[in-house]
């Protein structure tokens, strides 16, 4: 078994996030399943009642006003991970986690747009014949990595 500094971090978040029940139930799985933080881009979030953990006290929220504000606050040797149904994209399921990584999902009308794409260090997809809820994507996303990155959950999870 990593110890917890092999392992690494991740945030996820949302580029131009609209509907705040999906911002809700992507944080509370962000702060079950690990985050080290979470974000949103160019959309504010207000507090939802699908975010019982109230994930928002107990890991950091930043907002970033612009990509831009994204990019230049990566931290340090971070991968940004844009996650989007591309045909460019590498599967999730074969996907080997970066050790630090920041994963981006896309906007429920219109996704994540061909600049922010091309920014992003690295693309991932899930299956499927049309697009998932943002919400389910990014707690699939979670998952997978806490699956092959086990060293996220606290000691007294069983090990996986
Ligand atoms: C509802 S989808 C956006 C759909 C948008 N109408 C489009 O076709 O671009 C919202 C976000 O969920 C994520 N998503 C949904 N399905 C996905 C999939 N199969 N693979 C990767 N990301 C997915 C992406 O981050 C996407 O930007």
């Amino acid at each position: 078994m990593k110890t917890k500094n092999e392992a690494g971090y991740y945030a996820i978040g949302i580029f131009r996030g609209k509907t705040h029940h999906n911002l809700g139930t992507l944080w509370r799985s962000a702060y079950v399943l690990g985050a080290q933080y979470i974000f949103t881009v160019e959309n504010k979030y207000k507090k939802q009642t699908s975010d019982v953990v109230r994930a928002w006290s107990r890991i950091p929220l930043f907002h970033y006003p612009t990509f831009d504000d994204l990019l230049e606050n990566i931290p340090y040797d971070c991968r940004l991970v844009g996650v989007e149904l591309d045909e460019n994209a590498e599967w999730l399921h074969e996907f080997e986690h970066p050790k630090r990584a920041i994963y981006l999902l896309g906007a429920e009308d219109s996704g994540l747009p061909d600049y922010v794409k091309e920014k992003c260090h690295i693309l991932i997809r899930l299956p499927g014949n049309s697009s998932l809820n943002v919400g389910v994507t990014g707690g699939i996303v979670m998952h997978d990595r806490a699956t092959k990155v086990p060293t996220i959950f606290p000691p007294n999870h069983k090990e996986m």
